[in-house]
């Protein structure tokens, strides 16, 4: 049940510390800092020879998967395709014998990203699951695979099992760096640390849902919305705007901030409400510039920024912080305020939040 909460969303967002903790347990060992994923053991030397990894995924998992695309580049420097199912399987896509294709679904059973699976595997590739219910079609059909322990999501938005999506991509994504010996053992020790510290962190960001929630409600009747983020929060600000789009059916779009000034900037004025995720991490200056654009355009800010961070707050109308953290663990962090910034206003503006209109949990028609 909803153990007190007023709706499963809320229930599954707070209870992220415990499922991402659960999506991590028995992987990593901090005693002598190792990490190991049982359903990828006879894989992951094929996964560290590849130099192609295509991802596959729909909708808030196809987030997860541009997240993993960062990651397994940086990490493991190899050449990541992240596509969505549903295109990828009525292309005639390049697929070659031992060809690495991951699907990344909640439900495990989403047919168009199945069916890409289907695709995959008729051509030789060796195809894995990150998914999160046991048992499910796509996890039957792969070759082997992590699942994400989120336990049972039931709001139709998707928050913890996002966050478990990401931390596993991340468990592979560091997993397959120390295998090739693409990742300094300083850097894989700073990520397992990093990560066993993210719960903690995501309960702090928890601890200031109040102070979200009031910020929320002063936009309880905009109409459209933009999620600005770049590197590692480009993803997380489509995922922002996805998640609000669903539940409160304002309009939102989420883009590279660096891509405003090529369209989007043209929508800006006083009414337009401008996520930022501008925390501190190599690209800080540049989207520090970003913000000066819109707000030289008398857009409406809210910044998500780097606890003790003291420019950025000059210069937006609000913020919210969140703990510092590796810039390569940053979407376990900042994904959290957005989630509960679309709960809010969905709340506000009377939605059935849980079950919003025109979506099912599980898409198993394409
Ligand atoms: O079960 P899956 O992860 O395969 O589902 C994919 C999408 O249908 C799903 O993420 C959808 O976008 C959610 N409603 C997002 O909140």
């Amino acid at each position: 049940e909803k153990g007190g909460y007023d709706h499963f969303m809320l229930k599954e967002i707070f209870e992220q510390p415990r499922s991402i903790a659960d999506s991590m347990r028995g992987r990593i060992n901090l005693e002598n800092a190792s990490l190991q994923l049982g359903g990828l053991r006879d894989y992951l030397d094929k996964i560290a020879k590849t130099d192609r990894i295509v991802i596959v995924a729909c909708g808030t998992s196809w987030h997860a998967g541009l997240v993993g695309e960062y990651l397994f580049e940086e990490l493991a420097r190899v050449n990541v395709e992240v596509e969505y199912a549903s295109e990828f399987r009525y292309r005639n896509p390049i697929i070659k014998e031992g060809d690495i294709v991951i699907a990344i679904s909640q439900s495990g059973e989403t047919a168009d990203t199945m069916a890409a699976l289907e695709l995959a595997k008729s051509k030789g590739a060796i195809i894995l699951g990150v998914c999160n219910v046991v048992g499910s079609s796509i996890a039957r059909i792969t070759h082997a695979g992590v699942y994400t322990h989120a336990g049972p999501e039931i709001g139709v938005a998707s928050t913890k099992a996002f966050t478990a999506q990401v931390t596993v991509l991340s468990l592979i994504a560091i997993a397959t760096a120390h295998k090739k010996g693409t990742i300094s053992q300083d850097l894989y020790r700073e990520l397992l640390f990093g990560l066993e510290a993210i719960p903690a962190k995501v309960e702090k960001i928890l601890k200031s849902a109040d102070k979200i929630k009031d910020i929320s409600k002063l936009f309880t009747f905009a109409s459209n919305f933009i999620f600005l983020g770049r590197g590692l929060n480009f993803p997380v600000a489509l995922e922002g705007a996805l998640k609000l789009k669903e539940i409160s059916y304002i309009h939102a779009e989420g883009y590279p901030a660096a891509e405003m000034k090529h369209g989007p900037i043209a929508l800006i004025d006083e009414d337009m409400p401008v996520v930022f995720i501008a925390t501190k991490d190599n690209s800080y200056e540049k989207i520090v510039s970003n913000i000066q654009e819109v707000k030289a355009r008398k857009g409406r800010v809210i910044a998500i920024v780097t606890e003790g961070d003291t420019l950025i707050p000059k210069m937006v109308d609000f913020v919210i912080e969140v703990p510092r953290t590796n810039d390569l663990l940053l979407p376990l962090i900042t994904s959290i305020p957005l989630q509960l910034i679309s709960y809010y206003i969905a709340v506000m503006r009377g939605r059935n939040v849980d079950q919003p209109r025109n979506l099912a949990k599980s898409v198993t028609v394409e």
